[in-house]
């Protein structure tokens, strides 16, 4: 047959490695990654997470350990969560303001065994709330907005003291982000950043990360079964903007989305509205979902988180949080800087 007399030929772009490699246009480094850290008391202390295959929680010392070979790979930035006793959670999640709770006494240790990483704090009660809310539920079963961005602002204010370098709001009240940024100047602390989770939807995707630190809402009279009048709807994308354009009002310094996956189309058109960095969560029902899937041999596992992280950079994210972090950091050393 013939050749066709085609004008363009797009394959031609696609005919060997090199010539891929060429004309890449999404690269993601290790350097934009923030590997989450699940956090338990104790000493050499490891406790597998069921829901999330790989992951474990860990005590500080083993944390640091993991944090070191992280840094060896490449990822120098770390997301710090408690898992946090029963016994030490209240409805007021007061635990969270005590200045040598294990997140603070996690960040002090990790600051001073690695200087340089960078370490970022949550900021939400539901560690510490025995209702599993990120809010006060009043005794009606409201969340109270005010009220919790008055105790977020405490907990930001401790978490700088401590030594995080950036505090990250992920409870979705209304006017934290501001009410955070003016506690933080207010006490000195005009160097700590914000990386707000602007955009943070009421997901499905999120279960594995509850059972890690076994805070999903309670099943208890007055008390939301979900999220949802504080986490946004994953139907709505205008939404989503407003809540990213209030944040970078009020001084957010990054702007995380948040699932990752489901969301690379709010990615996408926050990345046209905004100049600030943003960030995107690869969250625990993301990972599981890949990690199942190749623990029965339905997905090769290395191409499917590689793909996943590459879409959200290709999306508009600039820095990625992700459990698989240390898989893709060591992917990149094989095949990236070979
Ligand atoms: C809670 C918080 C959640 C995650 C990060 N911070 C869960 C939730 O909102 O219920 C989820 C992360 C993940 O699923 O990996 N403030």
């Amino acid at each position: 047959m013939p050749p066709q007399d085609l004008p363009s030929r797009p394959r031609r772009l696609r005919r060997t490695e090199t010539i891929r490699a060429l004309v890449r246009e999404t690269t993601l480094a290790p350097r934009q990654l923030v590997l989450p850290l699940f956090l338990i008391e104790g000493e050499g202390n490891a406790e597998s997470v069921d829901a999330m295959p790989g992951c474990a929680r860990l005590s500080i010392d083993l944390a640091i350990h993991q944090a070191e070979h992280a840094i060896e790979l490449g990822v120098h930035s770390f997301a710090l969560f408690p898992a946090v006793a029963r016994e030490k959670k209240s409805p007021d999640g007061r635990e969270g303001l005590r200045e040598d709770n294990l997140l603070c006494r996690a960040v002090i240790a990790m600051r001073r065994a690695l200087p340089e990483a960078c370490l970022i704090t949550d900021i939400a009660l539901d560690p510490y709330s025995s209702l599993g809310h990120d809010g006060i539920v009043s005794p009606d079963g409201r969340v109270l907005n005010d009220e919790t961005v008055e105790l977020l602002t405490h907990m930001a204010q401790l978490h700088a003291q401590v030594g995080a370098d950036f505090v990250a709001p992920s409870d979705m009240m209304d006017g934290r982000v501001g009410a955070i940024r003016r506690g933080l100047d207010g006490a000195g602390f005009a160097e700590t950043g914000i990386i707000s989770y602007a955009a943070k939807y009421a997901s499905a995707f999120y279960g594995p990360f509850r059972e890690a630190l076994d805070s999903a809402p309670i099943d208890a009279p007055n008390v939301p079964r979900h999220k949802k009048t504080y986490q946004m709807d994953p139907a709505n994308a205008r939404e989503a903007l407003r809540e990213a354009a209030l944040d970078e009002a009020e001084g957010a310094d990054i702007l995380l989305v948040k699932p990752g996956l489901p969301c690379l189309d709010i990615i996408s058109r926050l990345r046209e509205r905004t100049t600030l960095p943003i960030a995107a969560y690869q969250v625990s029902g993301e990972y599981a979902m890949i990690r199942s899937a190749a623990e029965l041999g339905r997905l090769d596992e290395t191409a499917a988180l590689v793909e996943s992280l590459t879409a959200l950079a290709r999306a508009g994210a600039d820095v990625i949080f992700s459990y698989y972090a240390m898989e893709y950091a060591g992917w990149y050393r094989l095949e990236v800087t070979k």
